[in-house]
């Protein structure tokens, strides 16, 4: 920014310059051009002297009003805050304005100032953060305990662990979308991990459906895995018990008057387990009608009776994302898309096109936007560290002849 306005300033200058050295050989005509010229190049350059470099950075993202008496309105500087990794802009926001509209374009004024940029509003006023530090472009696995029945680590944000517990956010289910190469399947085994080591099996079980065949078959031995699906048939079988739990789930809460899980576990004997049903290739499933209703059914019922999804694909398109399954599904890890387009149809806005891939990702609660980069954990490092969760081969069986235990006996 500094640069544009030394710029201009230098071509004004030289404008002058030039016309005072031509003065005495020049053609007529060409004085009063240079001396013209020069003029006007230095109220341009006087104009945006006039703005400070973070004025003119929102007039360059078109974040200004331009009024009906012609005057120009930036949010201007109110104070600075240094913050231990960066520091606060506190701004003015001109009538005419939206939050939205800058928080449109942070992507943007992030990649300008190349520096991590986030605009938040607090009672009249907007608060601009700027952090110094960048995210690593790798993050080792750690092992993290975390309170909450279904609260994930997805990875290190500006500010630390992302964490996301799906039994307490206002949304139980989280897509992961993003191309090929883009990091699914290892923040999947991060995530898969983490809540084997953390967990107890008699609070929370895991549904994997694995229809790509290669990605989950490590876990499957694990205590807390209840089931390991690969086929259509034994897909849509799972989906059904599930869909039946969920209704089981329902009536038995309606009897003994409570609205959801977290109720009926203060107080019931017999506690629910929370069951999280895990796909990786959602695409691969697209094509089948029934597993479609199926999941659609799921997402939309299971919020009050602890059934939560997490649903993976490749191919984040409007043909595998409809918006039945995006309308149910509020909580969105985005990672790198091939286009724009594909950015919009997974997050709603721009973004995720300009990510590096290799797990850089935006997650998205709500209208909540936050950049992170999730920890690299290669499958046979995933292999070594829940090795001691592993069960055997007759109690894996038992497991096989009925998935849920409503329904195994
Ligand atoms: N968090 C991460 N940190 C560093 N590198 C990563 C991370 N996540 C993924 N990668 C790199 O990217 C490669 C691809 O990751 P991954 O297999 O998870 O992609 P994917 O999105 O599942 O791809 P596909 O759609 O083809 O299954 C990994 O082998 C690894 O080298
Ligand atoms: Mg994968």
């Amino acid at each position: 920014m500094k640069n544009d306005n030394v710029s201009i300033g230098g071509i004004s200058l030289a404008g002058l310059g030039a016309a005072a050295l031509l003065w005495p050989a020049a053609p007529a005509w060409l004085v009063p051009v240079s001396v013209g010229g020069g003029i006007g190049l230095c109220a341009l350059g006087w104009w945006l002297n006039h703005y400070t470099d973070l004025e003119r950075l929102f007039l360059n993202c078109g974040l200004f009003i331009h009024t009906i008496s012609d005057t120009i309105l930036v949010p201007k500087k109110i104070k600075t805050i240094k913050k231990n990794n960066g520091r606060d802009y506190i701004l003015s926001l001109p009538k005419g304005l939206s939050l939205q509209q800058f928080k449109d374009k942070e992507a943007h004024i992030s990649q300008a100032l190349d520096k991590h940029v986030r605009f938040d509003f607090n009672n009249g006023i907007l608060i601009m953060s700027i952090k110094d530090t960048k995210l690593q472009k790798t993050y080792p696995f750690t092992a993290i305990h975390t309170e909450g029945a279904l609260e994930l680590v997805l990875g290190y944000g500006y500010d630390g662990l992302i964490k996301l517990d799906l039994a307490a956010a206002p949304s139980p289910h989280i897509l992961i979308a993003g191309e090929t190469n883009s990091g699914k399947s290892v923040v999947l085994r991060d995530i898969i991990t983490q809540l084997i080591l953390d967990k107890n099996p008699e609070e929370l079980e895991l549904y994997l459906i694995d229809p790509k065949r290669v990605e989950f078959s490590i876990f499957k031995k694990c205590a807390m895995v209840k089931a390991f699906v690969r086929e259509d048939d034994e897909i849509t079988d799972l989906l059904i018990l599930i869909k039946c739990e969920t209704d089981r789930r329902y009536e038995l809460l309606e009897r003994a008057g409570y609205t959801n899980i977290r109720a009926f576990n203060k107080k019931a004997k017999q506690k629910l387990k929370y069951m999280l049903v895990i796909v990786d290739e959602f695409a691969d499933l697209a094509e089948n009608r029934d597993i479609i209703d199926l999941v659609n059914y799921v997402a939309r019922k299971a919020r009050a009776v602890g059934v939560n999804l997490i649903l993976s694909t490749q191919r984040p398109d409007k043909d595998v994302l409809t918006g039945k399954i995006r309308s149910n599904i509020g909580n969105v890890l985005g990672l790198k898309t091939s286009t724009r387009v594909n950015s919009e149809v997974v997050i709603g806005q721009s973004g995720l096109e300009n990510l590096r891939g290799f797990g850089h990702s935006l997650l998205k609660c709500g209208s909540d936007l936050t950049e992170l980069q999730s920890m690299l954990l290669s499958e046979e490092a995933a292999k070594k560290l829940i090795k001691h969760t592993f069960v055997e081969k007759s109690v894996r069986q038992g497991k096989a002849r009925g998935y849920i235990d409503g329904y195994q006996k």
